[in-house]
């Protein structure tokens, strides 16, 4: 009996990964490395400052922290760029009607991701208002999988973690839901995301 639900963002409401990795193939690209899809698949659900360190690592270098933030910085203004011309029809199949769907059942809607660019895409997609909460990136000090994101969450919409159902396509996404004491429904392949209570391949289904 599902009192609240709370969305992954990137991955789950609207496939961000194509941008995240353009812009983070030019850094490497600058840097003098190939960052391909597949070593963009373990970006997906961490932080920004981590998926940078994943990217280093990948590319066998190290930086001290000063410059890792100017990088860090120059990526997010290239994926700001691409992810200024999102609109409605970028929202994954059935977001709409399944959020719609259960604020109609007064079911409590909030949103649970690591982006810090969350509130602006939620702008983008004109969904803003059909959320109850939003926690993002810029509210959170621990990064998934630490349950912190979807505890806040939950809170903010005044609710026990078993009232709460978690949506998630990364796999760091469904550990965190799990360690928050929440039901976990997977969205993407149960290869990728083996410990969910449930897997589907998009909201358009249920
Ligand atoms: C997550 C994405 O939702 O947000 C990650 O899955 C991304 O790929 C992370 O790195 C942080 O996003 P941002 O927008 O703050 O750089
Ligand atoms: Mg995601």
């Amino acid at each position: 009996n599902m009192k609240g639900a709370i969305f992954d963002l990137d991955g789950v409401i609207v496939d961000t990964a194509k941008y995240h990795y353009l812009a983070w193939a030019k850094l490497a690209d600058e840097l003098g490395f190939k960052f391909t899809e597949e070593h963009n698949e373990r970006l997906k659900g961490v932080s920004r400052m981590r998926s940078l360190d994943i990217l280093l690592e990948i590319g066998g270098l190290e930086f001290p922290e000063a410059e890792k933030v100017v990088m860090a910085d120059n990526k997010n203004r290239l994926y700001v760029e691409y992810i200024s011309r999102l609109d409605e029809s970028e929202l994954l199949p059935g977001v709409k009607a399944y959020l719609t769907g259960l604020r109609a059942r007064g079911v409590g809607i909030a949103l649970g991701s690591a982006s810090k660019n969350a509130e602006f895409i939620l702008n983008k997609l004109n969904i803003t208002e059909l959320f109850d909460a939003v926690v993002d990136g810029n509210k959170v000090a621990l990064a998934k999988p630490d349950p912190e994101v979807f505890l806040i969450a939950c809170r903010e919409l005044q609710l026990l973690p078993e009232e709460c159902i978690v949506f998630e396509d990364a796999e760091a996404g469904v550990q965190a839901g799990q360690a928050a004491g929440m039901k976990v429904v997977g969205i993407g392949s149960r290869e990728v995301l083996k410990e969910a209570d449930l897997v589907i391949p998009g909201l358009h289904v249920l």
